[in-house]
């Protein structure tokens, strides 16, 4: 299992038994490392051990497909209250980001990548994220096995083609089962809510999440002038 090694702002994703440089001098990663430990540079840098938690995902897994940012995660398990062992279905993995955070939760998730390289890097990050036992990457376009797909307590979707997948939530969800979209455009997002309120489903809810960071020095206080604001819009919305 890799683990992050770090010194003062360095971060660095290493495996037991690996060897890596840097200007800090060669470290050699013992094979029994422990989160906790300090291991020292051939230059005497110690670099502490720690375990990757969800944020660390975010920064070090491999990126293919643009990334959920942890806000928006944060947004999706707090509206469809995704829980340990609910059953969610997920398109498209991209990268993995949302489908780690899932299986963090202890949530049984199926995702697909229709990509076959991406959906063998996001295999490897959910080895990474400590999550490949019940996060199940199918290499795949979702739209294609949605005749054999039924069952899941949430479902969740960012891709460009969610509403082909949405308008099939009254088989794909259970009842009560929540849905959530994350869609980049004003105009993706109008079809999701069009074809959700068409199917029948429950609470269609969309939200631009923005989100400021607050800045505090000697002068004064107030939310950052940089950065950027807007991500995309989250629909939610819950069978009957
Ligand atoms: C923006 S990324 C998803 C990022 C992901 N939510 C995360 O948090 O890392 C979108 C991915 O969906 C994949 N995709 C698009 N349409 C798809 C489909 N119909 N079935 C499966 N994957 C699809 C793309 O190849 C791309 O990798």
């Amino acid at each position: 299992m890799a683990y992050l090694f770090v010194h003062e702002d360095r971060e660095y994703l290493l495996d037991p038994g690996e060897r890596f440089e840097s200007d800090l001098g060669i470290l050699e990663v013992p094979e029994d490392v422990e989160p906790g430990d300090v291991v020292e540079t051939h230059l005497g840098t110690g670099f502490t051990v720690r375990r990757l938690r969800g944020p660390d995902l975010f920064t070090h897994l491999e990126r293919t497909g643009a990334p959920m940012m942890p806000r928006d995660v944060g947004l999706v398990v707090g509206k469809t209250g995704v829980a340990a062992a609910d059953r969610v279905l997920d398109a498209g993995t991209g990268t993995g980001i949302l489908s780690a955070y899932l299986g963090r939760i202890g949530a049984d998730v199926v995702t697909y990548e229709q990509d076959p390289e991406f959906a063998e890097v996001a295999r490897q990050n959910m080895e990474i994220a400590g999550v490949a036992d019940t996060v199940e990457v199918r290499t795949g376009d979702i739209t294609d096995d949605l005749d054999d797909l039924s069952g899941f307590d949430v479902l969740t979707l960012d891709t460009e083609d969610a509403p082909t997948v949405v308008e099939r939530t009254p088989t794909l969800l259970d009842r009560g089962g929540s849905l959530a979209v994350y869609s980049p455009f004003v105009e993706n997002t109008r079809e999701v809510v069009a074809t959700a309120t068409e199917v029948g489903l429950d609470g269609v809810e969309t939200l631009d999440t923005i989100q400021r960071e607050m800045d505090f020095d000697d002068r004064g206080s107030r939310p950052s002038t940089g950065g950027v604001g807007h991500t995309g819009y989250l629909t939610f919305a819950r069978r009957p």
